[in-house]
Formats: C-alpha cells, sequence, structure tokens
C-alpha cells in the first residue's frame, strides 16, 4: 500500500521527523525553564499532496482513512494533528488550500515518545516543502505547538516539537523555552542512551499534567516572578504552603540541573550527567509526584543492572523510562533487566 494507492495519484513531497526522549528538564517548559531531549532514531514519514478545502489522511500504522473539511472540529484522532497543522499555517497567513497525507510511524504510540510531535513535524516539513513557505525549522515547532495547544485542545510545553524539529542523531538539544536559544551537544562519550518501555501507557495523564501546570503557576504567582525561571534561590520556594512548596522545588532544582548536565556533557563527563538524571527522577517522584510504583522500581533496577543514570521521561503518570549506559556494558545491562521484567522493551 502507499499513497497512489489510497489517492490515485503520486505524491508531491515527502519529509519526516523524530521522535524523542527527554534526557533532562522535566515540567520545565510551561515555566520558561531549560529543556535537554534527544532525538529517537524512530521516524514518522509522511508523503503529501494537494488537496482543495479539505485534509485527507491515512495512516498506514492504524489502517485507517480520515478525511474532513478545513473547518471542522477536533474528532479525538490522528487526522486532528494534521488538520491542526493545516490550521495553524492557514492562521499564520500561508495560502494553504488542503492537503492529503499518507503516514508511517516508527515511533511507539502511547509510549510519551512524542510519537503527536513527529506526526506535527513531519506534516509540516513536507508542507512546507509542497507549498514553498518561507519557514525556520523554529518556526514550524511553533506552528506545531500551536496547533496542539489551541486546535487539538491539549496544553504542551514547546519541549517536544523542538526535539523533532531541531534535535540532531547523537546529540542533546540543549533548549531555553524562553528565549528559544538552543544549542545540540554530543551525548557523553563512550554511552548509548537506552528507553525502556513496560507497557504501562499513561493513566491520567492529561489530568495530571494539566493540575501540575496549575499548581506551577500559583507558585509562580504567589512568589512574585512571571515564571519559576526566575527562580535561582531554592530557599525561596520554603516560604510557599503545601504542595506548592514542592512543586516550585522540582522545577527551580530541574532548571539547576539541566544547566549542570549542559556542563557535564561539555565536559563529556557521563558519570556526572547519569547521577543529574537520577537525581531528576527522584524529584519527579517525590516533589512533583508525576511517578507510578512501577516507573521507580523500574529506574532502581535500571541502576542495578549498572546504568549511570535513569529516569522517567515527558509528562510522567506511566510513559517509558530513559537510562544512560555504558556501551561496553550495554549488553550486561539488557540481559540482567530482560531478566527482572520479562515484558520489557528496549527502544
Ligand atoms: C509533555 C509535554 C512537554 C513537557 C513534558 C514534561 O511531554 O508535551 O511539553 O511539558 O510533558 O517535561
Amino acid at each position: 500500500m502507499g499513497f497512489k494507492e489510497i489517492f490515485g495519484a503520486l505524491p508531491e513531497a515527502s519529509a519526516q521527523a523524530p521522535g524523542r526522549v527527554n534526557l533532562l528538564g522535566e515540567h520545565t517548559d510551561y515555566q520558561e525553564g531549560y529543556v535537554l531531549p534527544t532525538p529517537l532514531p524512530y521516524f514518522t514519514q509522511v508523503e503529501v499532496g494537494r488537496a482543495q478545502g479539505r485534509v485527507e489522511a491515512y495512516s498506514e500504522t492504524l489502517g485507517e482513512l480520515r478525511a474532513r473539511p478545513l473547518a471542522s472540529p477536533p474528532q479525538g484522532d490522528f487526522l486532528d494533528y494534521l488538520l491542526g497543522v493545516v490550521w495553524a499555517l492557514r492562521e499564520a497567513g500561508y495560502e494553504v488550500p488542503g492537503a492529503r497525507f499518507y503516514v508511517r510511524s516508527q515511533v511507539p504510540l502511547g509510549a510519551g515518545l512524542s510519537s503527536s510531535a513527529a506526526l506535527e513535524v513531519a506534516a509540516l516539513r513536507a508542507l512546507r516543502a509542497l507549498y514553498r513557505l518561507p519557514l525556520s525549522d523554529k518556526d514550524l515547532a511553533l506552528l506545531g505547538q500551536k496547533a496542539k495547544v489551541e486546535y487539538v485542545g491539549v496544553r504542551c510545553g514547546l519541549m517536544d516539537q523542538m526535539a523533532a524539529s531541531l534535535g540532531q542523531p547523537g546529540k542533546a538539544l540543549f533548549l531555553d523555552t524562553r528565549t528559544l536559544a538552543y544549542e545540540n551537544l554530543p551525548l557523553p562519550p563512550g554511552t548509548r542512551v537506552a528507553v525502556l518501555d513496560l507497557g504501562l501507557g499513561r493513566r491520567l495523564a492529561e489530568a495530571g499534567y494539566n493540575q501540575r501546570r496549575r499548581e506551577a503557576e500559583e507558585a509562580a504567582r504567589r512568589l512574585g516572578v512571571r515564571a519559576l525561571r526566575d527562580v535561582a534561590d531554592l530557599c525561596l520556594v520554603e516560604s510557599l504552603p503545601f504542595p506548592l512548596d514542592k512543586r516550585a522545588r522540582h522545577i527551580v532544582s530541574e532548571n539547576l540541573r539541566v544547566l549542570r548536565g549542559v556542563e557535564a556533557l561539555r565536559r563529556g563527563d557521563g558519570r556526572a550527567f547519569g547521577e543529574l538524571m537520577t537525581q531528576s527522577h527522584r524529584s519527579l517522584s517525590q516533589d512533583y509526584e508525576v511517578s507510578l510504583p512501577e516507573l521507580d522500581e523500574l529506574v532502581d533496577e535500571a541502576l542495578k543492572a549498572g546504568a549511570l543514570g535513569a529516569k522517567l521521561t515527558g509528562a510522567g503518570f506511566g510513559g517509558a523510562v530513559v537510562a544512560l549506559v555504558e556501551e561496553t556494558r550495554q549488553q550486561a545491562f539488557q540481559e540482567a533487566l530482560r531478566a527482572r521484567f520479562p515484558t520489557l522493551r528496549f527502544l
């Protein structure tokens, strides 16, 4: 099956974009903080052709063909993201009369690896090529986020779309979500990023995510700052009432961990970087309370199996764990974890 079989014509452009894991800087991007994701070697590929007044798409992964007129409201399916990016382009004043897409995705769904951002950025890249739109990679990420927040109706920060659009293989994307300044830094020499998926799905992720965002906003308001990014002194959070003190402590300390992580990357120090990942997980679990017992256990076992560091990745409430492992210990690491968790997938 391909574009021609579905739509009866050849595609006019194609593009791809990767999924991501986040190494440090979790739940900081909606408080104007720092993030440090890395793209995965899994891609969503999109072929595109012209259409008038509608968006049509076939997902090879789901085996579904969907089509709706441009002005349709979202319906909770994958087509929402494609209608969303076309909507965002039109909102920004670009002539995009419609489009038809053929989508193939290798990015695992529901594991917190940003399959939706990969789809959005791949579609935006293909539309940029098809309609010759004068857009930078940063613009594409911003349009993807706008589509997700304002059209699809899911609140998210900017990390996922930026990672899909600006990330480079083997490098971590150090992004300041306030200024949008960024730099791609090599991962520590002799290490590998391992993504561990227990297939937990993401129970209650959206409700939990929105509640944490509200708590973070309230903490910033009480501290009299525009965003928690502006709090440099950790002691200040102690004045907040429970649980805002814990929520703010996570975000403020997490921003510091990203900055220390960047220094560790510049030194090529995998051990120090791994330590920071594990500290990030403890903070996400104890202060931000977005972990699950299964994720805490998997992090502990990954460390026992020799990882330099491990943490949940993405919003939490399920999803995958990311670990940093020395290349020479990779096989022993996998064997130990496989013996402990027979259903674990290494992505
Ligand atoms: C989700 C959101 C991101 C970010 C992470 C948590 O993946 O889409 O913008 O907030 O959660 O770090």
